[in-house]
């Protein structure tokens, strides 16, 4: 195991009308004048945004508001949040809403206390060295940036998605009732479940050894999300499985799974060029994704494979039998092939022409990819980018 400095300062509240504590939590933390960030109107027709700006008022705490913040959010909305929040003077900028709004909200939270673009954190020409509060109440568990410090944005101009991270944009504090989960569309639900289970996989898949604490915890809220994820697909109102989603979600970004260890991070990558330029859902875009990727590891470093494929999908294997090259790769396919028919399962898309994207512009997105990551990319093995392309094409 590697050495590693773990930090998450989060205050988590989580369960049933826990939203109604938001003023109490803003007034506890010291907010005196409160940015309301949110999406294209779920929160408005479901009334959270009205409850959350009466537990608000209740508290005696001002706050203005900046809605319309889109999937895939962009560059624009934080360059107006930027502009409202210095106006409004605000003081903590409080998400309601998906990763969209969390990452849009963080992204102004450091924009606004910086002389220049904020964009230049995302392209690594500035380091956050101040930022303003955030905290959130969490609609759709996905992302995972309600205990995350990272943002993801994208550039309309160029259609760079790019994210970046600082322990200063972890969230104040987070609230997370699963009841608000319920009227996710299905579609949405499953693209969330994808997205935890990369976000747990792009950490599973590393050359680091003896990180057994990590493996089996990775292994156990893989298990636990492939066992909770079909009731909540059957019935959207079951609270207790819509629960342990919601805490898997969390559980899967905020780092505690990937201590002490060497992360891979491709697949994200990967997908990240096919959200940027056909702005698909990002977890429908890695349930494409990450199952071609394992396909090329099969054949490229397999051992970890297998040991995923046994200890999270039960395939199985003589015990004690040493098994041969050819053996582990059946072993790994195996593995994927359950993988790719549980994303199924949910309703999600496992190949380009499932996402309705015929025929991708693949040396487009590697020519963005090279761009905006090098020529090298992920650990697990270090993809060149003509493997990439492979791996893009396995996904057709
Ligand atoms: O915009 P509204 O009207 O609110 O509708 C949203 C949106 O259309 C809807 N929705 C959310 N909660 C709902 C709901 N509809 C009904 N009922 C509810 N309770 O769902 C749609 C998707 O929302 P979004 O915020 O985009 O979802 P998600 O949380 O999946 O966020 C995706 C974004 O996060 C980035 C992704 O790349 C993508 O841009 N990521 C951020 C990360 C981070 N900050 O750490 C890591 C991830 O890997 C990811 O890259
Ligand atoms: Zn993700």
């Amino acid at each position: 195991m590697n050495n590693f400095v773990f930090y998450s300062p989060t205050e988590f509240v989580f369960g049933k009308d826990t939203e109604t504590q938001v003023g109490a939590m803003a007034r506890k933390y010291g907010a005196r004048k409160v940015m309301i960030v949110y999406g294209g109107g779920s929160v408005v027709r479901s009334g959270l945004l009205d409850r959350v700006k009466a537990s608000l008022q209740e508290a005696g705490i001002a706050f203005c508001e900046l809605g319309g913040v889109q999937p895939n959010p962009i560059d624009l909305k934080v360059y107006e949040g930027i502009e409202l929040c210095r106006k409004e003077e605000a003081d903590l900028l409080l998400a309601v809403g998906g990763g969209s709004t969390i990452d849009t909200a963080k992204a102004i939270a450091c924009g606004a206390l910086y002389e220049g673009d904020f964009w230049d954190f995302f392209i690594g020409k500035a380091v956050i060295e101040k930022a303003l509060k955030v905290a959130v109440v969490l609609t759709i568990p996905a992302a995972g940036s309600e205990g995350s410090g990272n943002s993801v944005i994208t550039k309309t101009e160029t259609l760079q998605k790019l994210g970046m991270g600082s322990n200063k944009l972890r969230p104040l504090f987070s609230i997370l009732n699963p009841q608000l989960t319920c009227t996710l569309p299905p579609y949405q639900t499953a693209s969330g479940v994808a997205d935890m289970m990369a976000h747990i996989m792009e950490r599973y898949f590393t050359n680091t050894r003896e990180v057994e604490i990590s493996d089996r915890l990775c292994e156990g809220v893989l298990k636990a999300i492939i066992e909770e994820a079909p009731k909540v697909i059957k019935d959207p109102n079951d609270y207790e499985a819509r629960a342990n989603i919601m805490w898997s979600g969390m559980v899967a970004h905020n780092g505690t799974c990937g201590v002490g260890r060497e992360e891979d991070w491709s697949s994200h990558a990967l997908e990240h060029e096919i959200s940027a330029i056909y702005n698909v859902t990002h977890g429908a875009g890695l349930a494409v994704v990450f199952p071609a990727w394992l396909t090329w590891m099969a054949t490229h470093n397999v051992d970890k494979l297998v040991q995923y494929a046994v200890r999270v999908w039960d395939v199985p294997v003589p015990i004690g039998k040493l098994l041969s090259d050819e053996e582990k790769v059946d072993v790994a396919t195996e593995g994927i092939r359950r993988l790719k028919a549980f994303f199924t399962s949910l309703g999600l898309p496992v190949s380009f022409a499932e996402l309705h994207i015929e025929h991708p512009d693949i040396p487009r997105m590697i020519e963005s990819l090279r761009r905006n990551k090098g020529n090298l990319l992920g650990c697990y093995v270090k993809l060149t980018m003509e493997d990439c392309a492979d791996i893009y094409r396995l996904a057709l």
